[in-house]
């Protein structure tokens, strides 16, 4: 047997053939073998960190740690936000109200009246507030409307000018007493919902 093919093999070439596709049984490159004998030593530093010892936080632990952090921001913020707007008052500037006015009668009046005197939205010239009754609670209404109840939100539609100057024009309408007005909801008359025969 003096195979020409056989003598001329390769002591690297192995048995296996695929349709004259053969294999070299090559040794692997050092820096692949040194990666692999780094991520045997990585995976058993990371069980033992955080399976064995439990030292580091697992995801849900991770997750946890970042909301407590956003939401002491985000409260910080929205403490920050109070405070501002409770020291603020209504402007008496005369350009402020006059803006005031154009945002109230371009925004506002389709729903409180032209007068204030309410249509959709509450009377804001008499006594009685749903949200409360100092400047600042009228702010926050504007700024955060009450979606469920029909008040726009108004934050990022008009600017916080806009909104101070709106704000202080409707303070300027509180003791005016417009035409009939919108009564409030608690005192107006019940329509009987039974029928008897
Ligand atoms: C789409 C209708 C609508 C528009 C437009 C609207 N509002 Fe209102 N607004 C309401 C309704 C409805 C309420 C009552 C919300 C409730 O019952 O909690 C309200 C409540 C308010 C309140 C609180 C009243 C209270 O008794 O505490 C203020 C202040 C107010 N609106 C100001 C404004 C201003 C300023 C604008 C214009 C920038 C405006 N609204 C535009 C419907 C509207």
């Amino acid at each position: 047997m003096n195979d020409p093919k056989e003598s001329k093999k390769d002591p690297l070439l192995l048995d296996h053939d695929a349709d004259g596709i053969q294999e070299l049984d090559n040794n692997l490159p050092r820096w692949w073998v040194w990666l692999f004998y780094l991520c045997i030593l990585f995976s058993g530093v990371y069980l033992t960190y955080y399976h064995v010892l439990g030292k580091g936080d697992l995801q849900i632990a991770a997750y946890q740690r970042e909301m407590t952090a956003g939401d002491a921001v985000k409260n910080a913020a929205q403490a920050q936000f109070e405070a501002t707007l409770s020291s603020l008052a209504p402007s008496k500037n005369e350009a402020l109200l006059a803006r005031g006015g154009q945002v109230y009668m371009t925004y506002c009046s389709p729903c409180h009246r032209p007068d204030a005197g309410g249509l959709v939205g509450p009377n804001l010239c008499d006594d009685y507030w749903i949200h409360g009754s100092t400047y600042a609670d009228n702010l926050k209404v504007i700024i955060n409307g009450v979606p469920e109840k029909g008040m726009l939100t108004w934050k990022g539609v008009l600017t916080p000018y806009d909104i101070q100057a709106v704000a202080s024009y409707i303070y300027t309408l509180r003791g005016t007493t417009p035409p009939n007005p919108k009564m409030r909801e608690d005192l107006a008359p019940k329509v009987p919902t039974e029928v008897y025969e």
